[in-house]
């Protein structure tokens, strides 16, 4: 059992296995037609460790996407590897849900026949069944079971998002920028939500953001990107206890430390996104 679970859950939910992702000299190059080559990624090493709160913390174009991509088996390494548990990641599979900015739900099908689909894909859904009521309620969606995706709020959409990737018990939960198209409101409960979300099922979680103060709130390590080319700069620890004030002295240095990593001066930004 790891850390995480073993402290914060208390028999709220059953707890699956964490993965440990693991990124060797990793590289990825988009080859152009016309003008420079793009190197998206350059040599890129990351061991992520199991049971942990990841963000990838970068300003636009610094590589996330695409790492997240590769990780996730939508998009393949020039070079190198990634492995989950010291299996090589070939292709999609849902021990590596994912959940982005767009909650990519079917139009056609209800809340729940969306958060069911994977099971329903894998033939498991009769067996399943009553699991999909479980995480509709684990991420506070009962009562919309029946209603279709443009009937309900972003939020809510990336509520159901979530459920149809935690359904499948994965050992890893990648998300790319999952709150960066919602309300500075929702966006708060959803931090929220994904902490409680993630302290009771113990999953690995990734996350990019190019938000500071979201990276300082949710992480256990932040993985500082740079682009041209997209490189890890910095990986560093958030050694906060939890629930995490944002006005701690303690926030504010890891803050200040962010910033100067980015070359900002922490005296003058008033603006933390990046
Ligand atoms: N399919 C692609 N073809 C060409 N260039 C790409 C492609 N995907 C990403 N890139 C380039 O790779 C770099 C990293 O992109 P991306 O991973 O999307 O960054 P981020 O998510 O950090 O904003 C950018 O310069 C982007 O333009
Ligand atoms: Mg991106």
């Amino acid at each position: 059992m790891n850390r995480v679970t073993a402290e914060k859950t208390e028999g709220i939910v059953p707890v699956q296995e964490a993965g440990r992702i693991r990124v060797q000299n990793v590289s990825r190059f988009f080859l152009q037609d016309s003008g420079p080559d793009v190197i998206a990624l350059n040599n890129v090493n990351l061991d992520i460790e199991p049971g942990k709160f990841y963000s990838l913390l970068g300003p636009s174009g610094c590589g996330k996407s695409t790492l997240m991509r590769i990780i996730a088996g939508l998009d393949e390494a020039t070079l190198g590897t990634i492995t989950l548990d010291e299996e090589p990641i070939r292709g999609p599979h849902f021990l590596r849900g994912m959940v982005f900015q767009d909650p990519t739900l079917f139009p056609w099908k209800t809340i729940e026949e969306n958060i069911a689909s994977g099971l329903e894909a894998r033939g498991i859904l009769k067996e399943k069944k009553h699991e999909v009521q479980e995480y509709i309620r684990l991420v506070g969606l009962e009562g919309f079971e029946k209603v279709y995706p443009h009937q309900i709020s972003g939020g809510m959409a990336q509520r159901a998002s979530l459920a149809r990737a935690l359904v499948n018990h994965p050992k890893v939960l990648l998300m790319d920028e999952p709150l960066g198209a919602l309300d500075a409101f929702t966006r708060m409960q959803m931090q929220e939500e994904i902490l409680r979300i993630w302290q009771s099922r113990g999953t690995t979680i990734v996350f990019v953001t190019h938000d500071i103060d979201e990276s300082v709130y949710l992480s256990d390590k932040i993985v500082i990107m740079t682009p041209r080319p997209g490189k890890i700069k910095e990986v560093i620890d958030v050694p906060l206890g939890r629930p995490r004030s944002r006005n701690h002295p303690d926030f504010w240095r890891i803050r200040s430390r962010i910033l100067r990593i980015f070359g900002f001066s922490p005296d003058f930004a008033d603006s933390y996104h990046i």
